[in-house]
């Protein structure tokens, strides 16, 4: 991969869950690293291993603020744009926040990439677009349909980087992420991503509230593999390709239930939710020659060896989770 002991790269959303693994992995390769956040939804706790390294400096800056990032862009190789509000219930409750962020964010931040001339800049998307997918596992072809706000900008965030490849000819990768999992993820006040909901009900022994039958499965990716996949993106020649990044397999929640050990109560299926997640990965394993590496059953043992992480998370029981998910039902329901 093209490296010199002075390539510096770019991160937003650095002090997230998968901005800090990719940061922890360029210091890891030797690249000098920016580090922005506004520290909306990440933590700086998520950084404070790498801080004492001096090759990471980091800022709190809200990247909308093109005056304010413009000047954390000079002589920048790398951009990776993972700033994001990534929760669904609160875009349906704040469509006008998130439409700001992912997608006035990303504009900015492809003008301040332009402005420096980088070589490549690499866009976090999410599978979220196909929304419910005709067929699986999902090639990149298929149809768009954003089933709520926080879909349609990151889609829109997309569409902003493929122009910018097309009329500026910034060497722009999106990469359209499947479900992430890993430490660090996000364990916020709000009703997410089952991982978070899970651990932190072991570790507080309560059941686990799973969704429907549990029949329902998920393309569960972990974040290092997630991260080679963006370093891999950087380092590349491609501009203006869209990207799947997925574990080439799919995963029950029942599975997921029967791995972590514990009880169960059931809660109902949400609208606007997919059966399956399931990426079609053939076009990044040819263009970047990517895998996979850490298996669903390895990723899901790291998860359990860190349980300690998830003591100051909530825990969700069907009637929290009903209060929580209200507005999912009022607005994507029939
Ligand atoms: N985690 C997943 O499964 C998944 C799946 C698909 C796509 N993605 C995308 O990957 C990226 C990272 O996701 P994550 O799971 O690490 O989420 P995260 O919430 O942990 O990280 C996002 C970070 O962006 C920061 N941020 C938000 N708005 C900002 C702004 N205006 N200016 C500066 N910083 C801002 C937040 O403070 C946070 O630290 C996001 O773009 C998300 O849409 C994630």
């Amino acid at each position: 991969m093209s490296f010199s002991a002075n390539s510096r790269a770019l991160v937003t959303g650095a002090a997230g869950f998968i901005g800090s693994h990719l940061v922890e992995r360029l210091l890891r390769d030797n690249y000098r690293v920016v580090a922005l956040d506004n520290l909306s939804n990440g933590r700086e706790a998520n950084l404070k291993h790498l801080l004492k390294n001096s090759a990471l400096e980091f800022h709190q800056v809200d990247v909308v603020d093109l005056d304010s990032i413009q000047p954390f862009f000079r002589g920048i190789d790398w951009v990776f744009h993972l700033a994001a509000l990534a929760d669904i219930v609160p875009s349906i409750q704040r469509p006008i926040e998130y439409h700001r962020a992912n997608v006035d964010g990303t504009v900015a931040v492809l003008e301040a990439a332009r402005i420096a001339s980088v070589k490549r800049l690499v866009y976090a998307a999410s599978s979220s677009c196909y929304g419910i997918p005709d067929s699986f596992p999902t090639p990149e072809e298929s149809a768009i349909r954003p089933m709520y706000p926080y879909a349609l900008s990151k889609f829109l965030g997309e569409q902003c980087v493929m122009h910018w490849a097309q009329v500026y000819k910034l060497g722009c990768v999106s990469l359209r992420l499947f479900n992430v999992y890993g430490p660090r993820s996000r364990t916020s006040g709000t009703y997410g991503a089952v991982f978070g909901v899970f651990l932190a009900q072991k570790l507080a022994n309560r059941p686990f509230t799973v969704v429907g039958d549990g029949n329902q499965t998920r393309d569960f990716t972990f974040v290092t593999d997630v991260v080679d996949a963006f370093v891999r993106a950087a380092a590349s020649d491609l501009r203006g390709e869209i990207l799947n990044v997925g574990s080439g397999n799919t995963y029950s929640v029942n599975r997921l239930v029967e791995l972590l050990g514990g009880e169960v109560v059931h809660v109902p299926e949400r609208p606007g939710e997919p059966r399956c997640t399931f990426a079609d990965t053939r076009r990044i394993y040819q263009a970047l020659n990517w895998r996979p590496q850490v298996t669903f059953e390895a990723g899901v043992r790291t998860m359990v060896d860190r349980l300690e992480d998830w003591c100051e998370a909530p825990v969700w029981d069907p009637l929290s989770i009903e209060q929580a998910t209200a507005d999912w039902f009022r607005y994507l329901g029939r």
